[in-house]
């Protein structure tokens, strides 16, 4: 740490956060099990992989900020430096009109989705999700007078925290008492093979699974169906990596229905699973494709919900209509900050070669997850893309039973304990929460990879022998 914070000044910064700031997530009663006087976690300072907290100590992160966001690492300066210029100039201009780094930054991403065309500004991942679902109702309105307005989601996915984005939200513990949900959301099965729900393997399971989506669409009937809103991989429920054949015939139902394909790229997009988008593994011709975390690597707050010249075009058919437009506005969509970083962001992955490194580590780091689970009989599954990673724990590998919900902490807290951290699935799927998760910044090398796997390998052996 700089040593710019005197322990007097801490430790009135942990008595305000504990008497004043309800933490996201986390249980903020003191429960059995914890130390009811433990101090918050407050985190001060960040450079590269590495983060300290308020008592000097530093931790490797590899769950990049906590929720798969810091892509390129803490301390870049070029980032602040071109926050900082641009918010002198000019911080801030409602979305009605363009500003420098939106225009540039909308071209620049748009140079790497070919296809798509149209960036819409907000400035959270549930904000841009909530931006297709509005345009898949409008649309609904326009041209189907209201009939196609349904939007289908995944078992499993999660979209966001607002009502409509929990009504899309396939994880119950997630979504429960806050109810009543927005009506007009369906969901459709995942597709995760380790937990079958057909008796086939591979292509042939990932064929099941996308014409399961295609039994729901034909139950509630085609002329309802608006949208089907997916992401790549499955981030919070258990980093889901689609069967072989599964993309290719989800695609193929979207147009024999005429239903829009948006994909949640809030977690997958820019570079984390090593190319810019998930959904470029796959072959996948998206409607619209809604990103947030790893846009600014969290330098500054931006999402964007990204659209084809088809879905944009829909909504300027009838000039004559006053109402004829996407009448949305969020207002912090035009600050200047979330672009200016994105910018930068996105410079740095190119001249770093991050999409590069992310491919050549993830593939180590599946293969050092691999040996572990050779070792440790607990690990059932191995799976993820990129640096996109996750373990899934089980009781018993023959039945697949899945690990206590507390016995994956453990580990977790283990892994804290020794400086590193990692995350787990927790509180989103009844019986299920038993994920761990990994997703270091696109620039971890070896070295870093080896010590979170050392770091797992400890607390396995130590929670349970
Ligand atoms: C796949 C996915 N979509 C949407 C969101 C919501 O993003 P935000 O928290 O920025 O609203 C998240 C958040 O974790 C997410 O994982």
């Amino acid at each position: 740490m700089d040593g710019k914070l005197r322990d007097n000044d801490i430790s009135h910064v942990v008595e305000a956060d504990r008497a004043h700031v309800w933490h996201h997530l986390i249980q903020h009663a003191p429960w059995s099990g914890t130390d009811p006087k433990a101090d918050p976690r407050i985190i001060v300072e960040g450079r590269g992989m590495r983060v300290w907290d308020q008592k000097g100590k530093e931790h490797l992160d590899g769950v990049s900020g906590g929720v798969w966001t810091v892509n390129v690492g803490y301390g870049r300066e070029r980032i602040a430096n071109a926050v900082r210029d641009q918010l002198i100039k000019l911080p801030y201009f409602a979305g009605s009109a363009g500003s420098i780094p939106g225009a540039l930054f909308s071209e620049k991403l748009i140079s790497k989705m070919p296809g798509m065309s149209r960036v819409y500004y907000t400035n959270s991942g549930s904000e841009a999700n909530e931006k297709a679902f509005k345009m898949v109702r409008q649309i609904a309105h326009k041209r189907y007078g209201g009939k196609k307005h349904k939007i289908l989601y995944r078992d499993r996915d999660y979209h966001g925290t607002t009502i409509a984005c929990l009504s899309a939200g396939g994880q119950d513990q997630r979504n429960a008492q806050y109810g009543p949900y927005t009506p007009g959301f369906v969901r459709v099965p995942h597709c995760l093979e380790y937990r079958a729900q057909w008796d086939l393997e591979g292509e042939e399971y990932g064929i099941a699974a996308a014409n399961a989506i295609e039994e729901v669409i034909l139950a509630e009937g085609p002329d309802t169906i608006g949208a089907l809103c997916l992401e790549p991989v499955t981030a919070g429920g258990g980093v889901i990596t689609p069967p072989e054949g599964y993309w290719p015939r989800v695609q193929e139902i979207c147009r024999k229905y005429d239903i829009l394909l948006h994909i949640d790229e809030v977690v997958c997009g820019i570079g984390r699973t090593g190319t810019w988008f998930g959904y470029q593994h796959y072959g996948v011709e998206p409607d619209f494709v809604t990103m947030a975390k790893g846009v600014a690597s969290g330098y500054a707050a931006i999402a964007c919900c990204v659209t084809n010249e088809r879905v944009f075009d829909m909504f300027k058919d009838d000039t004559t209509d006053p109402m004829n437009y996407f009448r949305d506005i969020s207002t912090f969509g035009g600050c200047t900050a979330g672009p200016a970083a994105a910018l930068e962001n996105m410079a740095i992955i190119e001249e770093e070669d991050l999409l590069g490194n992310t491919v050549a580590m993830g593939d180590y780091m599946l293969d050092q997850l691999r040996a572990l689970k050779d070792k440790h009989a607990v690990i059932g599954d191995v799976r993820g893309k990129g640096l996109f990673l996750g373990a899934e724990l089980v009781a018993d590998r023959a039945t697949k039973e899945p690990m206590d919900e507390k016995r994956v902490q453990a580990v977790v807290a283990d892994c804290m304990a020794q400086g590193v951290i990692i995350g787990a699935t927790n509180r989103s799927i009844p019986g299920f929460n038993n994920t761990l998760c990994y997703s270091p910044a696109l620039i971890a090398t070896k070295d870093d990879i080896n010590h979170l796997i050392s770091a797992t390998d400890a607390a396995l052996t130590r929670v349970f022998g």
